[in-house]
This record gives C-alpha cells, structure tokens and sequence, in this order.
C-alpha cells in the first residue's frame, strides 16, 4: 500500500521530517523515501544477511537480501564464504531461483552462464563469437564492497567507507556476546528453517514495535489474561507495569537498541515463571533424572528465551532464542523471517523443548503484533491529513539518562528506541554514500 500524497522531491528538510518528538507520515508511505532507504540504509550500512550456521558444508548456499538487493550467500570447498548478486553478467537473469541448497556453480537459465560458487564467471556458450574487448571486461558477479562476520552473524555494506563492523555494533556487541553465551557460545548455535510472513506495511514498523516495551499489556492482552487464568501469572505479566518492573530500555548508539527482560524474567527462575508449553512436565522430569541436581537450573533455563529483545538497526532482532530478518520489499510490503535456532550440545529433549518455547511467541502473540503493524500503515494511508506520528513518551519526564558507558538508559515504555533509530536514520539519510560492487576476479 503506498502514499496516495507523495512527497515533493527535494521539499522538505530531514530535519523537518524528523523531529526530537515526532516524525512525519511520508517516511512510511512515500516510494521516494523508500527508494532511497534503499541506497542510503540497506546499501550503505551494515545489513544482517544469515547465521554461518546456515551453511555448515562446503556447497551449501542460501539467498539473502540487503533490502531490495537480492545476494547468494555460499561457502566454498575451502570453507570460505562467498556473497555476491544474483544478477548475471549478461543480461541480467536471475541465476539462482531456489532459496537455498547445494551447488558447486550456477548456470543462469537465460543463455546458459555458468559462475562457480564463489561466484566466478568461467563458461559462456558459443564464447568464440565474443572478441578481446569483452575478454578485457570483468564479468563475474557483482561483490559488496564489505562482508564481514561477527561470531557467526554475517554481514554486508555496498559502503566502502563503512566502519569496521565490530565498531559498527559497538555497544551493542556485549548483548550480542550474552545473547551468543546463552546459546552456549558461538559454534554452538545452529540456525534453522523459519517461519515467513508477509505484512502489509512498511518494514519501519516492525522496527518500532521492536523495542516497544507499552504496547504489552494492551496489545498482547488476550495472552496474559489466558495466562493469568490458567497459570497466574508468570511471562511477560512484568510488562503489566512496565515502568516499575527492573527492565530497562537502552539506546546503544547508531541505531541499536536493546529492552533487557532478564532482571524480571531472571530474577528468580526464568524456566518457573515460562508460561507453559506442551512437553514441559515431561522434558522437566527428564532433566532431574538424566542431569546432577547443580546443573538442572541452567539446562531448563536453556530452554527458555534470553531474556533480551536486542534489535541491531536496520534489519537484525534476536527475540528470545529467535533470529529475525526484517526484509523490506517496498514502502507498503515487508517480509518477515523468524529463524529458530537448536543447540549443538543439546539432546533431543532439550531442543524439542526449546522450539516449543519458540513457536510459542510467534504463534500466541506475533499475530497481535502483525495486525497492529498493518493497521498503523492503514492509517497513515488512509487519512494523509493528519500529518504526524507522536514518538514521545517519556522524552519530557528527564528518565532517559546516560550512564557511565555512554549509552542512553530509559525505563521500557520510553519510545526512547524510536527516537534513538530515527537519529541513525536521519544521519544515513542525509548523506551522499559512495555505493560500491566489484566484478574483478578474486585472487586466489
Ligand atoms: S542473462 Fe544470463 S546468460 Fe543471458
Ligand atoms: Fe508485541
């Protein structure tokens, strides 16, 4: 759904359209403004594309997206990984149209060219009706000027002036860190399959409510009163009087954000507290038998989230034990990626337990969320006139602070995260980005 109003080009100032308190309808619903996240966002900062853990073998591949760029993501049989467009060198065919798989080349469908898996041109049918000129041009496929690891987590800028990724994350890479120790540790994780979705919206509002701690009780309101009834309480019942509960919202500069559940959730025991999920009793009594009494409390705490709602800007937020990748399609139209994750340690029992765990917030709760995102673009679109979306609360009462590492404390109902993002956004959008790709043959 787009802006029946689009914005003039070049009128309004983006600091006119951003603003301490507010922000203007047309970042949402312009296909302007959304060309030119695009570029300026989803092209020049650092973009979250899959998990290593995606591709554990030589051959495997997957395809990934930075914003609307559409990449293959592979490993080679040196194990190194690869990225690169799934555009071919000659007229522009895709060359890959499965989501993943295994394949040692790709041979584009159109006129039969064929690139290996590390994305390297070296078969064209008929090649002698090709002379030296053609020969002197670089045709493999097109390579992000960046890619970059961080633990697992992969990464890509077209931004060859981009900082190095880890400082990119900055203060957001601590999380990350306790995120990765709660899944016991980096080679630990494996991602798996995931549940899509498409929404009809723009892909910022599925940002917003990322780090949105007062939408809980409201929104969710069916699920904590069906776990009230049932159960009396227990997760996420915190967030019934966010401000007074020992969360805690922070601003971690360029965009990041985290709301930390982990004092309320884990303050006594997150496994007591979970609302229940079918196999509990029975992964419980197999813990006490099969683990020494010491260890039982970390094995069923293993099975339960990580307490954290950490949203690395524009398009990675781990909720729980879940991955998501916010893939935006145009100014209306956003697919979603929850991506679980097992661990390599665990038995059977533990990561059956644990996907219960995770099917349990998308299937309960994801679609309350998943209708509020599709009917705030409704609205934005359907009454243009009312200009404005109010990001406030909590801007004037003097509780969002700074603390003694630099980051921006507040308490988990400040719309603090929104404020914080669109400051990032407001810098990437403003500026004149270099955007490059190679097609040069990679040495070997
Ligand atoms: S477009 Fe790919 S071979 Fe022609
Ligand atoms: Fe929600």
């Amino acid at each position: 759904m787009n802006d029946p109003l689009p914005l003039a080009a070049g009128s309004p100032s983006w600091d006119w359209l951003i603003q301490d308190d507010r922000v203007h309808r047309t970042i949402y619903t312009d296909p302007s403004i959304f060309a030119r996240e695009m570029n300026n966002i989803f092209a020049a900062t650092w973009v979250y594309l899959l998990h290593e853990s995606e591709l554990p073998e030589p051959g495997d591949f997957r395809r990934a997206w930075m914003g609307t760029r559409e990449l293959i993501v592979t490993r080679d049989e040196a194990r190194a990984l690869h990225v690169f467009a799934n555009r071919c060198s000659h007229r522009g065919a895709t060359v890959c149209r499965e989501p993943g798989g295994k394949a040692s080349s790709f041979t584009c469908p159109y006129h039969g060219w064929k690139y290996d898996n590390r994305g390297q041109l070296f078969g064209i049918p008929g090649k002698t009706a090709y002379g030296a000129e053609f020969k002197a041009r670089d045709m493999h496929l097109a390579r992000p000027a960046q890619v970059a690891s961080y633990k697992g987590f992969v990464f890509a800028t077209l931004n060859p002036d981009a900082p190095p990724l880890e400082t990119h994350l900055g203060a957001a890479a601590p999380f990350l860190d306790e995120w990765i120790e709660h899944q016991g540790g980096a080679d630990n994780i494996m991602v798996g399959g995931a549940q899509r979705f498409h929404l009809e919206c723009n892909w910022k509002m599925v940002f917003d409510n990322a780090g949105d701690g007062y939408h809980v009780p409201f929104s969710h309101q069916s699920l904590l009163q069906m776990t009230n009834a049932r159960y009396g309480g227990g997760d996420m019942s915190y967030f019934a009087d966010a401000d007074r509960s020992r969360m805690k919202l922070y601003a971690l500069g360029n965009g990041h954000t985290v709301i930390d559940q982990r004092p309320d959730m884990y303050g006594n025991s997150a496994w007591e507290q979970q609302r229940p999920q079918p196999g509990r009793e029975v992964f419980e009594a197999h813990v006490r038998a099969t683990v020494a009494d010491a260890d039982a409390k970390r094995v069923l705490e293993s099975a339960v989230g990580a307490g954290m709602n950490l949203n690395i800007f524009p398009n990675l937020l781990l909720i729980g034990n879940q991955i998501q990748v916010v893939q935006p399609l145009n100014a209306g139209g956003t697919t979603m990626h929850w991506h679980a994750t097992r661990r390599r340690d665990a038995d059977d029992a533990l990561n059956t337990m644990r996907m219960r765990t995770q099917e349990d917030f998308p299937i309960m709760g994801e679609m309350d969320d998943a209708g509020n995102f599709e009917e705030c673009h409704r609205g934005l679109v359907n009454f243009p006139e009312d200009e404005w979306i109010d990001i406030s609360r909590h801007h004037e009462t003097g509780q969002d602070v700074a603390d003694e590492e630099g980051r921006i404390v507040g308490p988990v109902t400040s719309e603090l995260h929104l404020r914080a993002y669109y400051a990032q956004w407001k810098r990437l959008m403003a500026a004149e980005p270099t955007l490059r790709a190679s097609k040069s043959r990679i040495a070997r």
